[in-house]
């Protein structure tokens, strides 16, 4: 659905968008997580063809979109990180208005109006004045509003932020609706466990470039697989601890009372270094496979067989910290 290839984007000397690459298949969910100033907000102004890059190639179900804005705008919804201010405009009016400038006027603009509001559960505020709502009615009626022309993609820039537990858990339920009804759908946000649960791919963002993505399942086991393996042994140590050191599979050991604590030679490589490889993940898999056979037919006796795994909150520090270190 989206494809980005090298693309770029500068203000001034600053380069927002350094060779931005990032690849969306239709119908997914997809999490676009990035500090502030990574330059989110960058990327989906250019896919929504509301601003021009420099250079690389943007591809939206096939149409150019940086020569094609038009077409490109008819398929996608749009929803900003700002609202604006509509004095004395009612909700439904505020939405009739977007439905206008799509051609949709009269009774089948009201009732697709109303239809749309009773999507986002704001099906009660028809007569409410915008200005009055609170701030998760706004983004909303403003998700609402990028929805007129039922458009296959939807791209929304921090829909969650500055809201309330309770508002945000209303938001993310209906992002799962869309979702289901067909939507491919972007959303971004600057923290990552707030998007992962309900993604089903994600994209992790920083200074201009995407550092991984994938599944959350495939991110984390590309984080977990940097934990050393930790083996527990029933008895005496001397002998695993022989055996590892003369695998040449091992990087690194070390021991606590009956716990080892072992390194892969193919995990100590790092794990992002051109994203996440699935035949690598296969590759280390084999390998912890024939170490813990190796060391059975050795005859040392194992009670536990383990990785420590990473949460989503260490994920996301680790793999920005890893870029920082890298400049
Ligand atoms: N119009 C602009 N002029 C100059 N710098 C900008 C402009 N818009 C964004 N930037 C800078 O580009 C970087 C990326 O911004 P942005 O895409 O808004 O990031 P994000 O949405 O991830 O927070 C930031 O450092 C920001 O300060
Ligand atoms: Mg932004």
């Amino acid at each position: 659905m989206v494809q980005i290839d090298r693309l770029c984007k500068s203000y001034g000397s600053f380069h927002a968008l350094d060779g931005l690459n990032l690849s969306i298949e239709k119908g997914e969910l997809f999490g676009f997580v990035g500090p502030n100033g990574a330059g989110k907000t960058t990327t989906m102004r250019i896919i929504s063809g509301l601003l021009r890059a420099d250079s690389g190639t943007v591809m939206v179900d096939g149409v150019d979109a940086r020569r094609d804005t038009r077409r490109v705008k008819e398929k996608i919804g749009y929803m900003p990180d700002f609202f604006g201010v509509y004095d004395n405009l009612k909700a439904l009016e505020y939405m009739e208005f977007f439905a206008s400038i799509y051609g949709i006027e009269g009774r089948e603009a009201r009732r697709l109006c109303l239809e749309l509001m009773d999507l986002v559960n704001l099906g009660d505020k028809a007569d409410a004045y915008v200005d009055g709502l609170s701030r998760g009615m706004k983004q909303r009626l403003c998700l609402a509003r990028s929805l007129v022309h039922n458009p296959e993609l939807l791209i929304l820039d921090e829909p969650a932020s500055g809201l309330d537990p309770r508002a945000r858990f209303e938001m993310k339920g209906i992002l799962r609706n869309l979702s289901e009804m067909g939507k491919t759908i972007i959303v971004s946000s600057h923290i990552l466990p707030e998007l992962a649960e309900m993604c089903t791919t994600i994209g992790i963002i920083e200074h201009g470039k995407m550092v991984v993505s994938g599944t959350v399942d495939s991110i984390m086991a590309g984080v977990n697989r940097q934990n050393p393996l930790i083996i527990r042994v029933v008895g005496e140590l001397d002998t695993a601890v022989r055996l590892l050191k003369e695998s040449p599979l091992v990087a690194n050991l070390s021991m606590a009372e009956q716990e080892l604590y072992v390194s892969l030679q193919s995990s100590t490589a790092s794990a992002f270094s051109g994203g996440i490889q699935t035949e690598n993940l296969l590759q280390e898999e084999e390998e912890e496979a024939a170490l813990l056979t190796a060391l059975i037919q050795g005859g040392v006796r194992i009670s536990s067989y383990t990785r420590e795994k990473g949460n989503l909150e260490s994920v996301f520090m680790q793999i920005t910290e890893e870029q920082e270190a890298e400049e």
